[in-house]
């Protein structure tokens, strides 16, 4: 039943994903119509991210001057409150981007609701992205009756308060410890963690310093932080059980030969390593992807 149920969801959600984005990018033509000509439009063509009610754009350097015009447009989508046009690339240790505010509302935070779930959280001050909500989901529906599981760089808390709130469903009783660094970041995802009523031990601090304070061995680790993991590929094998799973994320052209890589670097700190699975998920640059690599454990 509570199986049906996720899956339900997540179709819809999948099917409510791809609806979304084809009426979005068909009624923002209809939308810029009135104020790009065709070739201007086609620059525009890529389709545009919404975190709550916050449309997320990029404006390519040539509609640069008409970006308030632009921004004016698309908020006529009805959901749609503030227009934030992206002003750099994800950077630095938070992971985070600056955004102009281009139409709307003068804000950044907002609510996002997902399977279930709702985040609060401020799209400039803290890393999320909402294109990975098939992979949460994916990593939740792993997760089994009394599993001990840690969630390094947990940022406002998606991956762990969507297993929390699944298993709580199930009637599965899971301990969840959540590290995050960005003080914002930490701050929401104790307000999250008490929006979604779930218990998750929150601790704000480096997962390098505070995962052997806790002197805890588990039995899974997400580590999503795709541009550095191998700097803490060590501090996760020292505090994963044995059998224990680890989803470890990276960039990479090559799946396969990047899964064989991190197989190869455990074998490094002396432990055995199987693939369990090797999931693509989004993409980071042109040819360049987002992959997760579930490895099960085995110290030798
Ligand atoms: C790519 S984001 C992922 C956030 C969240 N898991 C999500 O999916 O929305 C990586 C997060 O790790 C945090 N971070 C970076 N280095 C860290 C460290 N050494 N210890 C703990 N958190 C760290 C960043 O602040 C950021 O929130």
């Amino acid at each position: 039943m509570q199986f049906k149920f996720f899956v339900c969801n997540f179709i819809c959600f999948a099917s409510d994903f791809i609806y979304m984005q084809t009426t979005m990018k068909q009624s923002l033509k209809i939308f810029l119509g009135e104020i790009l000509n065709n070739d201007e439009i086609k620059l525009m063509n890529r389709s545009f991210d919404v975190i709550g009610d916050i449309a997320v754009i990029e404006i390519p350097p040539e509609l640069e001057a008409k970006k308030k015009e632009i921004g004016k447009a698309i908020l006529n989508f009805k959901h749609i409150k503030v227009v934030a046009a992206k002003a750099g690339i994800f950077e630095g240790e938070y992971r985070t981007r600056k955004l102009e505010i281009v139409a709307g509302e003068n804000r950044k935070e907002t609510i996002y609701t997902e399977f279930g779930c709702r985040y609060l959280l401020n799209i400039e001050e803290v890393y999320f992205s909402e294109r990975l909500g098939n992979e949460r989901i994916r990593i939740s529906q792993q997760v089994k009756e009394g599993e001990k599981i840690l969630a390094m760089f947990a940022g406002v808390g998606p991956y762990p308060i969507l297993i929390a709130r699944m298993k709580k469903r199930e009637n599965k009783n899971v301990e969840i410890y959540a590290i995050e660094l960005n003080p914002v970041g930490y701050k929401y995802m104790v307000e999250n963690v008490r929006i979604n009523k779930v218990n998750i031990k929150c601790i704000l601090g480096d997962v390098k310093t505070e995962t052997p304070k806790l002197g805890l061995k588990f039995d899974r680790i997400i580590m999503p932080l795709p541009k550095d993991a191998e700097n803490f590929l060590d501090t996760a094998l020292n505090a994963i059980n044995d059998r224990g799973i680890i989803h470890y994320y990276g960039f990479s052209d090559n799946t396969k030969i990047f899964a064989e890589e991190v197989k190869k670097q455990c074998e490094n700190f002396g432990y055995g390593a199987e693939i369990s699975d090797v999931v693509a998920c989004g993409a980071y640059c042109p040819k360049i992807g987002r992959v997760c690599v579930d490895l099960k454990i085995n110290k030798k």
